[in-house]
């Protein structure tokens, strides 16, 4: 039996033989010589197949089609000139399963046909690249958090109240009650915090989002850290810190996908703090004097924040936006009333909000006066109020969206090749 081995780990078997275990990637013949590029999630190798080493790879070769699987057995060397810098000279092929014929072919594809086969597209090389990176940005946001202390406590996906407002929920049947698909994990973390300190959930959320936008998906991603004793400069400091390790984690571990993607990197090099900082108050008097019409009091639309984002150099929080256009659990700015003590992470390149954080209201009694104001029932909520009645204290936290850091980091306009399987207000087919 020949060692088998990932593509990614040839270089550390060159002159050995070897068994590549993948698909076939593409086919290129000139009569003596035929070229097999194999894939095999981990790079791709060209495999040089000859008759004089080998007879029987040599006719197999014929059977090929692309997506094939098949083990290819050779001799492994440096080919500066090959794709991937590999090369192995083949000694023996075996076909695994015969591909039928491919549907995705190198010729442009509408991005209908290419959702249609995301199970599918998911192998080739961009796709590939995206998801790579994506692992990635999860994986840095762990490490990062972990590293300051953080404890990773899981939220719950069925939940019976709304966090985020109640105009996008997925309502489900749930035996004889309905109950809400989670929209963040934000209200299981604050009590988490008061149990662990600092502490942060990383899974899926879902909004009934209507929007047909690049930015919008029905089921994402939400990191979300929560800190006890805490306030909005703590958000501000711990999201810039962890927004900078994750794209220089990128840049230094994903160059490959990086180049695939054709994203220029000088771009992501400057992703240094000190961010940008602007109030909401004056993000709207720069969109006026603009010709937006804005008026001081409501969220910030697609457009003006796509405006905002393109004339950032770095990425920029906008702070202490109405307590109107936010949610609930906002704490007021001390004094004002009228606003909150929140941050949105605006990405530069037009990409828009990352993330979105805030300090909570600690005070019960106000905190009631907002769940009835904002016309929420009082009784789903009660245990998220035993919260500021069991030693209540000031804290914090944020949600970084992983769909929308993934396509910024990535380059890529919309936010549905962020995510293994998209889903949106026409799409659950893959
Ligand atoms: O600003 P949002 O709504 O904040 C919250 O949900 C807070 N409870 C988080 C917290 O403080 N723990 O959402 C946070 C982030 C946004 O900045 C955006 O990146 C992403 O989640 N996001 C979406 N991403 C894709 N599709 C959607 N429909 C999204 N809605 C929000
Ligand atoms: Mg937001």
């Amino acid at each position: 039996m020949v060692k088998p081995v990932y593509i990614e780990d040839v270089g550390k078997h060159t002159g050995e033989e070897i068994a590549i275990r993948g698909w076939v990637y593409n086919l290129r013949s000139s009569g003596k010589i035929k070229f097999l590029i194999a894939r095999d999630g981990t790079g791709i190798i060209q495999c040089v197949v000859a008759r004089q080493d080998s007879e029987q790879a040599f006719e197999e070769f014929d059977r090929l089609t692309q997506e094939t699987s098949v083990i290819v057995e050779g001799v492994a060397r440096e080919e500066k000139r090959a794709p991937g810098g590999y090369e192995l000279n083949v000694s023996r092929l075996e076909v695994v399963s015969v591909a039928d014929s491919y549907p995705i072919t190198p010729k442009e594809h509408g991005v209908d046909f290419l959702l249609n086969h995301r199970h599918l597209w998911l192998r080739s090389s961009r796709q590939h690249a995206v998801l790579r990176i994506r692992a990635e940005v999860m994986k840095a946001c762990r490490d990062y958090l972990d590293g300051l202390g953080f404890i990773e406590v899981d939220s719950p996906m069925f939940t019976p109240s709304a966090c985020e407002g109640t105009t996008d929920l997925f309502e489900t049947t749930y035996f004889d009650s309905t109950v809400y698909l989670s929209q963040s994990g934000q209200l299981y973390n604050e009590a988490a915090a008061m149990a662990f300190g600092r502490v942060y959930c990383l899974g899926p959320t879902f909004r009934a989002e209507k929007s047909k936008t690049r930015r919008h998906l029905t089921e994402f991603w939400m990191l979300e850290p929560e800190m006890a004793y805490a306030d909005l400069g703590t958000v501000l400091e711990v999201s810039e810190g962890l927004v900078t390790h994750v794209v220089e984690r990128v840049l230094e571990k994903r160059a490959r996908e990086l180049e695939v993607l054709e994203r220029d990197v000088s771009l992501l090099e400057r992703v240094k703090p000190p961010f940008g900082k602007i109030t909401y108050g004056e993000a709207v008097e720069w969109l006026k004097a603009r010709n937006f019409d804005v008026e001081w009091g409501r969220d910030l639309g697609a457009e003006e924040e796509t405006v905002l984002s393109e004339s950032f150099e770095k990425p920029t929080f906008i702070t202490n936006y109405p307590a109107k256009a936010k949610s609930f659990y906002m704490e007021p700015v001390p004094g004002d009333e009228n606003t909150v003590l929140c941050a949105d992470l605006i990405a530069p390149e037009g990409v828009g909000e990352i993330v979105g954080g805030s300090a909570r209201i600690s005070d019960l009694a106000l905190l009631e006066k907002r769940i009835a104001e904002h016309g929420l029932p009082k009784e789903s909520f009660e245990w998220y109020l035993d919260l500021r009645r069991y030693g209540s204290v000031p804290h914090a936290g944020f949600g970084l969206g992983i769909e929308r850091t993934v396509a910024w980091i990535c380059g890529i306009k919309h936010i549905r090749e962020a995510i293994p399987f998209p889903r949106m207000i026409y799409r659950v087919y893959p």
